[in-house]
């Protein structure tokens, strides 16, 4: 079992991870004996794992007014959903000492967050994330919000969890491509900042073989290196932004599949192959270096392939990246593992990078079996 404090927020929170970390005595150190509130999830989720949640929630004294059940992926993440949820929380009589918590994907907590963010301009919660990419990701560090017809995460807030629960039993269930899509965001936190990681995601073939040990390590390590950058920077005003390495492409790449073809890890997968040669093309990152790099990720398994129509539309939702500033944005390269670095581009040179590479790509792709 491991912990790792995050200190952001108004006060610091614990991430718990490994098996059974869902009990009592952890739900009451941040909870509290006797507190009230609701539980947001989704009928999958529950199906398959409510009965522990349920019963932890009971052993620590938790009074759950109401379970609220949300759709699984971005369906949580509508307007529609979100007032589900408030007016819901408001029926139960939630006031600003009940808690919320979000039990599920990133979708689930990325939602339930929000509300508790904006409910009664903000109230407690604590993240049970089920999957990898959620234990790994957006789980930690308080990003929280919803989408819009007109582009996703358009509405948010930065609000802190009180308690993280990453319980990895969770992810006996998880279908592998689904873990695979979270190997990936703990790769990012490897090239980013951390050789043992790459070093355990490439002897277990892309943790495919993991150990529940080396899989918690693993989450462990990512989510140390996602809090100690959030820790520096909450808002993204500066070093957060290390954090989308590989992000600009694989966004770009999901809009353009409109969230259908890709899995996130698999597209911000794609994203880190981009920034490697890209850099590799303005000199910043050496041959061997990006060799090294692309052998990393690949390591990771295969993915759904990259098609010819793609480039153009990805070219085109990448002009549209929420991190454009006026003409430019901002792409994580790599001058070598671990040494990343901010580089601004102009975006129409960005989107027409984008758009050659993909190309390329996806000739190189023909022969891949396709998902
Ligand atoms: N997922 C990137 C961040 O939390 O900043």
């Amino acid at each position: 079992m491991k912990r790792v404090r995050v200190s952001a927020g108004r006060t610091p929170y614990d991430v718990w991870i490994g098996e059974g970390v869902l009990n009592r005595a952890r739900l009451r150190s941040a909870v509290g004996d006797g507190a009230d509130g609701i539980l947001i999830s989704s009928k999958r989720v529950m199906d398959l794992h409510g009965e522990a949640l349920v019963r932890a929630l009971r052993d620590a004294g938790f009074n759950s007014r109401r379970t609220l059940l949300l759709p699984d992926g971005e369906g949580a993440k509508t307007p529609r959903a979100f007032e589900r949820t408030l007016q819901a929380m408001a029926k139960a009589g939630l006031d600003r000492s009940s808690f919320v918590i979000a039990f599920g994907g990133g979708s689930i907590g990325d939602s339930a967050g929000f509300a508790a963010a904006t409910y009664m301009r903000g109230i407690r919660f604590v993240q049970i994330p089920t999957t990898l990419l959620s234990m790994v990701d957006s789980s930690v560090g308080g990003k929280t919000g919803i989408n819009l017809p007109s582009g996703k995460n358009l509405v948010g807030s930065f609000h802190q969890p009180a308690l993280v629960l990453a319980d990895v039993s969770f992810l006996r269930t998880l279908p592998p491509r689904e873990k695979q899509s979270g190997v990936y965001e703990i790769l990012k936190c490897g090239l980013l900042k951390s050789e043992r990681l790459l070093d355990l995601i490439a002897n277990t073939r892309g943790l495919r073989r993991a150990t529940t040990s080396q899989m918690e390590t693993a989450i462990e390590g990512a989510v140390r290196i996602k809090a100690r950058i959030v820790e520096r920077d909450e808002r993204e005003e500066g070093d957060r932004i290390l954090l989308n390495l590989g992000h600009t492409l694989g966004h770009a790449l999901e809009a353009a599949t409109a969230y259908r073809v890709f899995t996130h890890g698999e597209a911000i997968g794609y994203g880190m192959e981009f920034a490697v040669d890209l850099g590799e093309s303005l000199g910043i990152t050496s041959a061997a270096s990006a060799r090294l790099m692309r052998e990393t990720i690949l390591k990771v398994g295969i993915r759904a392939p990259i098609r010819p129509e793609m480039a153009t539309l990805a070219q085109r939702a990448s002009l549209t990246d929420k991190k454009r500033q006026g003409g430019h944005l901002r792409e994580i390269l790599l001058g070598r593992p671990q040494r990343p670095l901010v580089h601004r581009m102009d975006a129409q040179d960005f989107a027409r990078a984008t758009g050659r590479w993909l190309t390329a790509a996806a000739a190189r792709n023909t022969d891949t079996s396709s998902f």
